[in-house]
């Protein structure tokens, strides 16, 4: 009662069920024991559906013994836990039949909380945590040393890595995976994974059976290969990403798109395939290159930028876990990328692509190439480019002016030959805007050296 569950359901773009809306509170007059009897009823109708749903639980379902058995085994429980305070300043003057005096309403907060913490599979403290548990997220500072037991289930699994990361973090997956681990496989490091080649070895070196998981341990490549042979290995296998890249944890590792690259350009072939569970460790973040983490930094400003908040302040826990719930609270709503609104996150990218591309992606990183893309999507913006400047030092690149602009106008995202874009508007990022030919001519011209 007076967590804030209404505004979360409908942020998470899940059809919401009130279970309080069926259960008329003047129950309540016949005694609590009908009042529960006929919510407990609602409860199990509406987890009997077989399509996901938000259910908004009123604050004393849980007492219900049967209420807690059908929880546990038909839903993810959020407790949303806030103060006896805050809480009483939302539901004061409802009417609501728990809610009239202050000691009586303290009483039943302290008398349930010990229930509340039993039943939940998540505690969250603020509507970041809600989208990474429904998400399936979980990021904590250790968590990779809890690897068996956060990667849902009890079957097999086999490990995935690249050689660096192997050689850094592999043992620990391992251990952290106990009996369950059945096999371990390399990709190749970098982008080398992402090949048929690399992807075929996986196939056919790989034994698990249809009750198995593919956990990929690595940065974006081995994320985006392992997620990729995950989705089509045995028509699909469960997958759990622990990803150890910043790029990979802010970005890669969310949203289900796994992929490999044909030699006409990147992430041609791949499938939609949203992981059980991604385990994100931002502890694994200290053994990253420095040039490997400014490639993710390019991300998470974009992330700031589209979210107006400056992010790339926080310390690493905390930058992590709120770039990573950002970009899953849009993949959410929008999972296969058909309503529109995933598309913000392709802020700066058209730049971007078109700079790689005239590069024949060498030499010009995408790291790199976004935060160049930044830089001119905040100036098509009318806005201060200081941030990227002072966050990421973009240097123009040297690549072939004409090529880079062919590129632009062939991005798949160009319609009819006039690129569009992401630009932040007054009311927030804007995406599929098109503008004037020679404004981003001249924006692409100043990216270059
Ligand atoms: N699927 C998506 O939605 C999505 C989103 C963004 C990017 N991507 C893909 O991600 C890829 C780039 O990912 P990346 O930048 O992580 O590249 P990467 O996987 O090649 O990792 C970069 C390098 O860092 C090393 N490394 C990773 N973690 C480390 C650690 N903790 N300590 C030491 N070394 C470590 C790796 O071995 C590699 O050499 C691209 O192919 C891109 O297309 C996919
Ligand atoms: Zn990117």
């Amino acid at each position: 009662m007076g967590a804030g569950k209404t505004s979360v359901a409908r942020a998470l773009g899940l059809p919401r069920v009130e279970t309080d809306a069926d259960v008329p509170i003047e129950l309540f007059e016949q005694g609590e024991p009908a009042f529960r009897a006929r919510e407990t009823e609602v409860v199990r109708d509406v987890l009997s559906r077989a399509e996901p749903v938000v259910i908004d639980l009123g604050g004393g379902a849980v007492t219900t013994p049967e209420v807690r058995e059908l929880l546990e085994e038909r839903a993810t429980v959020v407790w949303l836990d806030v103060d006896v305070d805050s809480a009483w300043r939302r539901v004061e003057g409802s009417g609501r039949p728990l809610a009239r005096n202050f000691e009586d309403f303290e009483r039943l907060y302290e008398e349930r909380r010990p229930i509340y913490a039993e039943v939940a599979d998540v505690v969250a403290r603020d509507f970041d945590d809600v989208v990474l548990a429904v998400a399936g997220l979980h990021v904590e500072r250790g968590a990779l040393e809890r690897l068996g037991e956060l990667v849902p289930g009890d079957g097999k699994a086999a490990l995935v890595s690249d050689p660096n990361v192997a050689g850094i973090h592999g043992m620990d997956a391992q251990l952290a995976l106990g009996g369950r681990l059945a096999e371990t496989h390399q990709l190749p490091a970098g982008e080398e994974a992402k090949t048929l080649t690399a992807v075929d070895r996986l196939w056919r070196e790989l034994r698990l059976d249809r009750s198995g998981t593919i956990v990929a341990l690595g940065g974006g490549c081995t994320t985006d290969a392992a997620g990729f042979a995950a989705a089509t290995y045995l028509r699909g296998v469960a997958w759990a990403p622990a990803p150890t890249s910043l790029v990979a944890q802010v970005d890669a590792a969310i949203g289900g798109k796994t992929g490999i690259d044909l030699s006409q350009g990147k992430n041609l072939v791949g499938a939609f395939h949203w992981p059980v569970r991604t385990v994100i460790d931002p502890a694994l973040l200290e053994t990253l290159p420095e040039p490997q983490r400014l490639e993710g930094m390019a991300e998470v400003v974009k992330t700031g930028l589209l979210a107006g908040e400056p992010l790339w302040e926080l310390p690493d826990d905390e930058l992590v876990r709120r770039c990573a719930a950002f970009k899953a609270a849009i993949c959410l709503r929008d999972p296969e990328e058909r309503g529109g609104e995933r598309a913000i996150l392709n802020l700066g990218h058209t730049f971007a692509h078109a700079l790689e591309a005239a590069a024949g992606y060498e030499g010009v990183t995408h790291g790199r190439a976004v935060a160049l893309g930044l830089l001119a999507a905040l100036r098509l913006s009318g806005r201060d480019t200081g941030v990227v400047e002072e966050v990421l030092r973009p240097q123009p690149v040297r690549v072939d002016r004409e090529r880079a602009w062919e590129a632009m106008k062939r991005d798949k995202k160009a319609r009819g030959g006039v690129p569009r874009f992401v630009l932040l508007g007054d009311e927030g990022p804007e995406s599929g805007v098109e503008v004037p030919e020679e404004d981003a001519r001249r924006e692409l011209d100043r990216l270059i050296a």
